[in-house]
């Protein structure tokens, strides 16, 4: 039996450390730039969204404006918004929080914004006007109800979660 010897010419020699070498160089340059573009799909989920906004003892049948902070994150820019919802009660003894947020052009409105109608929601943009319950009232700039929060109670608190379109249809 004969025995070949196995040798590695200088050539070789220099193209497996060459090569070697070189992935570990491309290897730790690409790890940041990939841990950089996947980093937020990396970051766990918000706990729940939604946000402590009033007790419950505060809620009247007349709308009142609930203002409240939460931190945003958008892609890679964090800030903190402030956000706000009309909430009363209405004749069922049930909660409505009504974004504020005009269906036609995106102002805020207000619960008795217009002296002419005390007992509507009132846009001072283009004077679009909402009934109580959040419709838009035919013959006004808005095509749509105001959108509506989600919400819970819990001890005697109002959480919201996030303003949709009334009924669910966009
Ligand atoms: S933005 Fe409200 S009526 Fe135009």
């Amino acid at each position: 039996m004969s025995e070949k010897k196995q040798q590695v010419s200088r050539r070789q020699f220099l193209n497996y450390t060459l090569t070697g070498v070189g992935g570990f160089m491309a290897a730790g340059m690409l790890a940041p730039m990939v841990r950089f573009a996947i980093d937020p799909v990396l970051q766990p989920a918000a706990q729940g969204n939604y946000q402590a906004v009033a007790q419950l003892d505060e809620i009247t049948n007349e709308p009142q404006r609930f203002d409240w902070t939460m931190d945003q994150v958008d892609g890679w820019y964090e800030s903190t918004v402030t956000k706000s919802a009309w909430v009363y009660r209405n004749d069922n003894d049930e909660i409505i929080a009504l974004s504020p947020v005009c269906k036609h052009l995106g102002c805020f409105v207000s619960w008795a914004g217009s002296e002419d109608y005390p007992d509507q929601f009132f846009c001072p943009c283009h004077d679009g006007r909402y009934f109580k319950d959040g419709e838009n009232v035919p013959g006004t700039p808005p095509a749509a109800p105001l959108d509506e929060y989600e919400f819970k109670t819990e001890e005697g608190t109002l959480y919201l979660g996030k303003a949709k379109p009334k009924g669910g249809v966009i």
